[in-house]
């Protein structure tokens, strides 16, 4: 059995960096179409001319979740395309504030991007996965899905939901081969996480993870490969946590 995605139309949003680059990448190198979603319109339009000119199977489109406005502008977008036959739902947004601190276009925000977004284009894509009786989906949340800390309340509230939104799809969609999972990254070290970590925080973090280093984007990225190959026939509706055994202690 071959990890190949030939003829197969995969889309990734937030896949402009970090863990979204690393599995738009992936799916690339095994034969997919990717089409990959980022926020900075002149990048976007760099990264399609590059494509363009090399070749690739790799489409890039600007939106921003927070905005409704431009989720139904990528909706009409997506529209094109008569299959989608993976989509990766990994953009996401994590800002810590204690809550008494929170502002509520903050939250806004944050549901807008985690939670909002990742609802809006399963409802979109689903039919289309329904009538090719195919389809697998998969949502990036986080261990924040499972446990909780500090500052966290908003970024933990969103990841619950995400968990739930795959629960609640994998129960409607199953039945026609669209297989639904979750996979909860632990500390990776990506932007956000140099952004949300001081450099002693991801030390001590270090030695409380049992494999002992901070996760590489090719770890989030081999899960989800995993998941949404023909090697996943019968995982759906889980929480699948990568994260070298933080939470296990
Ligand atoms: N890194 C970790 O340790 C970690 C741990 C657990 C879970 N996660 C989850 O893994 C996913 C990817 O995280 P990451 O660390 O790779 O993040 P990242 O490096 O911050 O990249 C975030 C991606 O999401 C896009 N994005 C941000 N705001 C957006 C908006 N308003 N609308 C649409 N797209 C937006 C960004 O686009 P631009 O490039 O245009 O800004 C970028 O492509 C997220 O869902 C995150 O919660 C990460």
């Amino acid at each position: 059995m071959k990890l190949d995605f030939t003829n197969k139309i995969i889309l990734v949003t937030g896949g402009t960096r970090g863990i979204g680059k690393q599995i738009a990448e992936d799916f690339h190198a095994l034969g997919g179409t990717v089409l990959i979603t980022g926020t900075h319109a002149e990048q976007i339009e760099e990264l399609n001319n590059v494509s363009l000119k090399s070749g690739e199977r790799k489409h890039f489109f600007c939106v921003n979740f927070t905005s409704s406005q431009s989720v139904d502008q990528f909706l009409v977008q997506l529209a094109e395309y008569s299959k989608i036959d993976v989509l990766i739902n990994n953009a996401g947004l994590n800002k810590h504030n204690s809550v008494e601190n929170i502002i509520t276009a903050e939250w806004d925000d944050m549901m807008a991007v985690n939670v909002t977004a990742p609802f809006k284009l399963i409802r979109d894509v689903s039919p289309r996965m329904i009538e090719n009786n195919y389809g697998r989906i998969i949502n990036i949340a986080s261990i924040f899905s499972k446990i909780g800390k500090e500052r966290r309340t908003c970024y933990t509230t969103t990841k619950f939901g995400v968990d739930g939104l795959t629960l609640g799809v994998s129960n409607d969609l199953s039945r026609y081969n669209i297989l639904v999972n979750t996979v909860s990254p632990g500390f990776i070290m990506t932007d956000m996480t140099r952004t949300n970590l001081s450099q002693k925080e991801i030390e001590d973090l270090t030695q409380q993870i049992p494999a002992k280093r901070m996760g590489q984007v090719q770890d989030i990225s081999r899960a989800v490969i995993f998941l949404a190959s023909d090697l996943n026939s019968y995982i759906t509706g889980q929480n699948i946590v990568v994260d070298g055994g933080f939470t296990n202690v």
